[in-house]
């Protein structure tokens, strides 16, 4: 099945509350990277092959009908060219505020320590922070980066074919986007930085492989309970 969405914003902009958007709407399964945590044994060498410069696309999304955060955010011109006919969304926010998320969540010096050790360390650095990883904590940098990332995003595709969709922007223009009926239930508010500190103090007190694994799509249901109920 080739990719119907590729979503081009980076991770802590309400990507997982976009995943389970998607699902709900007819787009999924929809691509995450809790993904990649929940079958690192397939899925974290089929990277190491994009870092190489040999991804194999139709592996990786085999079975997917959408895909967003991070890594595949990096990879919105490759995707958007291998899949001419997805449409794209960039989800974004204030970039000042992305930059205090990153700072508390995912670019925090707990979790760039942890995501710097091997076998992670180089997927990590290649894969995610790649554009900036020297510059990872300075907030200027960062935040012009997050801008004129976006700018090129804007400028380089039919206005047609992208959807920018904001923090609150909620269901009607993402369903509008993609011909699709509004639901019901509000639009989910999921993965916030108190979510994840509950999800980060499971991790610190069970670090087991399998632990983490099994957190991951643990980690999912419990969001998307969160969002829509059980
Ligand atoms: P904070 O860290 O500021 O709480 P992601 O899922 O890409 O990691 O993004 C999570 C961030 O998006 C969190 O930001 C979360 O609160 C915010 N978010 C998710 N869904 C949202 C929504 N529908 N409206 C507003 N913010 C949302």
């Amino acid at each position: 099945m080739a990719l119907k969405v590729v979503g081009a914003g980076l991770g802590r902009t309400g990507t997982l509350s976009l995943k389970l958007a998607l699902e709900h709407v007819g787009f999924g399964p929809c691509y995450h990277m809790l993904e990649i945590t929940s079958a690192p044994e397939v899925r974290f060498p089929q990277w190491m092959q994009v870092i190489q410069g040999s991804p194999d696309w139709d592996a990786i999304f085999d079975g997917f009908a959408s895909t967003v955060d991070y890594p595949t955010a990096n990879y919105w011109r490759e995707l958007t060219d291998y899949y001419p006919d997805s449409k794209v969304i960039l989800y974004t926010r204030d970039a000042e505020g992305w930059f205090d998320s990153v700072t508390r969540t995912i670019f925090s010096p707990d979790s760039l320590v942890k995501t710097s050790e091997a076998p992670l360390g180089e997927f990590f650095r290649q894969a995610v922070t790649r554009d900036f990883h020297d510059r990872i904590g300075d907030r200027a940098f960062m935040v012009d980066y997050y801008r004129r990332r976006e700018e090129e995003v804007i400028a380089s595709l039919p206005p047609e074919r992208l959807l920018v969709h904001r923090l609150g922007d909620g269901w009607e223009p993402l369903c509008a986007f993609l011909g699709v009926p509004v639901p019901d239930e509000p639009y989910p508010v999921v993965n916030t930085t108190e979510d994840m500190s509950t999800m980060t103090a499971a991790r610190k007190e069970d670090p087991a492989p399998d632990a983490v694994r099994n957190g991951a799509q643990v980690y999912i249901d419990a969001m998307r309970n969160k969002a829509f109920g059980g």
